[in-house]
């Protein structure tokens, strides 16, 4: 059985909080004396369209996904200002971590919020309708300020996908970690051994890797299945590098 106190969890604080200025109000919600848990980790992050499909890539056929990838890498709260457009990405730890935050968090719908669990973080959100050109409305978005892993197994696969192990402290970390041997370089979408002009060195020899990240680059590299897609490992990597993901 995992230990108990490495339980951990990721929450985002999402563009609508930032710029409602409620970023003090969740964390403050989400604080120890509230919830009995700890930071293991916390950065800035623009988001890029690859780290936000890859994030919700559970939603990819539904009518709200490409909203839902609007609203998440900021295009939507702070369309004309690329400089605002960020999320705070924070792994909470401590026993029950994923249920903790997911409680003051809230029922995702905000309308269900409010009715349901008045004072919950999501009870400050909001719907917004979406329409076309003509004003007929073709669906809506929930802007619900927080996102929080739903199962422990959620939460292992966003943290990786987030956070590279450096980015939390060693004895920390929930998840098995290894030194890479090798040298491994991607440019659009593909995964290269050696520098190429426009490439981004993701892993080089001594630098400590999720293990299953770096088993799945291995089967990449050898052109066999791996359980994770290129894009999933690579993903922070190439998080504020300021290069954009197609
Ligand atoms: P997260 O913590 O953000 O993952 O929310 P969740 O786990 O409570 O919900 P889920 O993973 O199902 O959905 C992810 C996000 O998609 C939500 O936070 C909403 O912003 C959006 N979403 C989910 N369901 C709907 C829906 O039925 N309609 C719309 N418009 N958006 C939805
Ligand atoms: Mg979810």
């Amino acid at each position: 059985m995992r230990n108990q106190e490495l339980e951990q969890t990721l929450a985002l604080i999402k563009p609508d909080a930032l710029k409602n200025s409620l970023t003090g109000y969740v964390l403050s919600q989400l604080s120890e004396f509230h919830t009995g848990l700890i930071y293991a980790g916390t950065k800035v992050v623009h988001v890029t369209r690859m780290l936000a499909e890859v994030h919700y890539e559970e939603h990819r056929d539904k009518v709200f996904y490409p909203s839902l990838i609007e609203y998440i890498t900021g295009r939507v709260h702070y369309g004309d200002k690329p400089h605002r457009q960020r999320v705070i990405a924070i792994v909470y730890q401590g026993p029950d971590a994923v249920k903790k935050v997911r409680e003051v968090a809230g029922p995702t719908n905000p309308h269900s919020a409010r009715e349901q669990k008045p004072g919950c973080i999501r009870s400050l959100g909001t719907i917004v309708s979406l329409r076309e050109e003509t004003g007929k409305e073709i669906g809506e978005r929930m802007d619900n300020l927080i996102h929080a892993s739903a199962t422990d197994e959620e939460a292992e696969r966003e943290i990786k996908l987030w956070f590279k192990p450096n980015e939390i402290p060693p004895f920390m970390r929930a998840y098995s970690t290894m030194q890479s041997e090798e040298l491994y370089y991607f440019k659009e979408d593909r995964l290269l051994p050696k520098y190429e002009p426009g490439s981004v060195c993701v892993v080089a020899p001594g630098d400590v890797m999720w293990e299953s990240d770096l088993q799945a680059l291995r089967l990449i590299q050898q052109g066999k299945d791996a359980p994770y897609s290129l894009r999933t490992v690579v993903a922070k990597y190439l998080l504020n590098e300021g290069i954009e993901s197609k």
